[in-house]
């Protein structure tokens, strides 16, 4: 029996609650922190949950939690992870897993040091078109992958987290990702280069950010991001003989893979509880297994992402508040 604690009770958390009250009965919705007591009491009430909690050290305290999951603002991921691996409690973190990759260095040493797991919840890496995908290329003699072209944009200027310097705001961070992770996904060879371009909002964080990225392979990848309007959520594998697309990225519900003169070869569809339940079923099976890590989203992995992103932001001058004071 493993038992959850969620830490926040924001849209996130709520996506998790109600994955997790889906799933089997050995994995139970346990605790929930939140920094007002009333908020905790009102989403426990609302998703059953039987303890709640208004600090991590009363977590920890209370001594009945074996997986935190946190899906608080990016700025907290790294504090609160490491509270918890320091605790001995294995960590599920929301994606971005750090704001950077020296905090994720960081962390990786304290789970060493304290044999905890720590799971970076990016979540399209959990879900099963991952592995479908990669068989497609040889069942249809695609060939080699040569181009991949990803964006996602949401209209979420409007929200604090999402433009606010100081809790690490802007497109890349939060949606960026995800195409970067396409890219990352189906290519296992090194970055080599990097070029940005970015379209900032008033308070300095990038509102859209393109990005290019040549990987040693000489696979080539145009990826978007934006927080200021919407985008397509298509993306495309190119390969030497037809190509595939992707749609619904993150949480891809259809593949289409097309020959060379776009005619559709194969459509698959995929079907989700909430499309959060991989990364829940894999971090709970390691935690079953006393395994320090997860197939499907290695620590190397997180840091390659975050490698990506710190040199991204760089380029477009982008360095968050608490990061200067360092
Ligand atoms: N929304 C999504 O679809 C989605 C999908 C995948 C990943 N994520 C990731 O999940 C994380 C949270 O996103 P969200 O959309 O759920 O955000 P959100 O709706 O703002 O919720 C975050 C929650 O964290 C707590 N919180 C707020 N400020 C905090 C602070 N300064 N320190 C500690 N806790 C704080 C709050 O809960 P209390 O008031 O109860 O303490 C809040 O409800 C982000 O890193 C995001 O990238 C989000």
């Amino acid at each position: 029996m493993i038992r959850v604690t969620l830490i926040g009770t924001g849209e996130i958390s709520k996506e998790m609650a109600i994955t997790i009250n889906q799933l089997p009965d050995d994995i139970i919705l346990y605790g929930v922190v939140s920094r007002k007591a009333e908020t905790g009491a009102e989403f426990a009430q609302k998703y059953k949950i039987e303890k709640v909690f208004t600090s991590l050290e009363d977590v920890v305290y209370d001594n009945q939690t074996d997986l935190a999951y946190i899906g608080t603002p990016h700025t907290a991921h790294f504090p609160q992870s490491k509270y918890f691996l320091e605790n001995k409690i294995s960590v599920l973190c929301e994606k971005p897993i750090c704001v950077n990759a020296k905090e994720l260095e960081e962390l990786l040493i304290i789970a060493h040091e304290n044999e905890t797991l720590l799971v970076d919840a990016t979540w399209p890496r959990y879900m099963p078109f991952v592995k479908t995908v990669k068989e497609l290329p040889i069942k249809h003699n695609l060939g080699k992958l040569l181009n991949v072209h990803a964006s996602l944009g949401i209209q979420k200027q409007d929200v604090d987290r999402m433009v606010n310097p100081n809790l690490a705001g802007g497109s890349l961070l939060d949606v960026g990702i995800y195409p970067i992770t396409v890219a990352c996904m189906f290519n296992d060879t090194q970055v080599t280069s990097i070029k940005a371009l970015s379209k900032d909002t008033e308070l300095g964080v990038d509102q859209s950010v393109v990005i290019l990225l040549e990987f040693t392979d000489g696979m080539l990848a145009t990826l978007q991001s934006s927080i200021g309007s919407i985008m397509s959520d298509i993306s495309t594998l190119s390969y030497e003989n037809g190509l595939i697309e992707l749609h619904g990225i993150p949480k891809v519900e259809k593949a289409i893979v097309k020959d060379s003169g776009h005619e559709v070869l194969e459509e698959i569809n995929f079907d989700y509880i909430t499309g959060y339940e991989y990364e829940v079923y894999e971090t709970v099976d390691a935690i079953e297994n006393d395994q320090l890590k997860v197939k499907s989203m290695t620590h190397s992995e997180s840091l390659r992402v975050l490698n990506i992103m710190d040199e991204v932001r760089r380029q477009i001058d982008l360095q968050y508040p608490f990061e200067k004071e360092v």
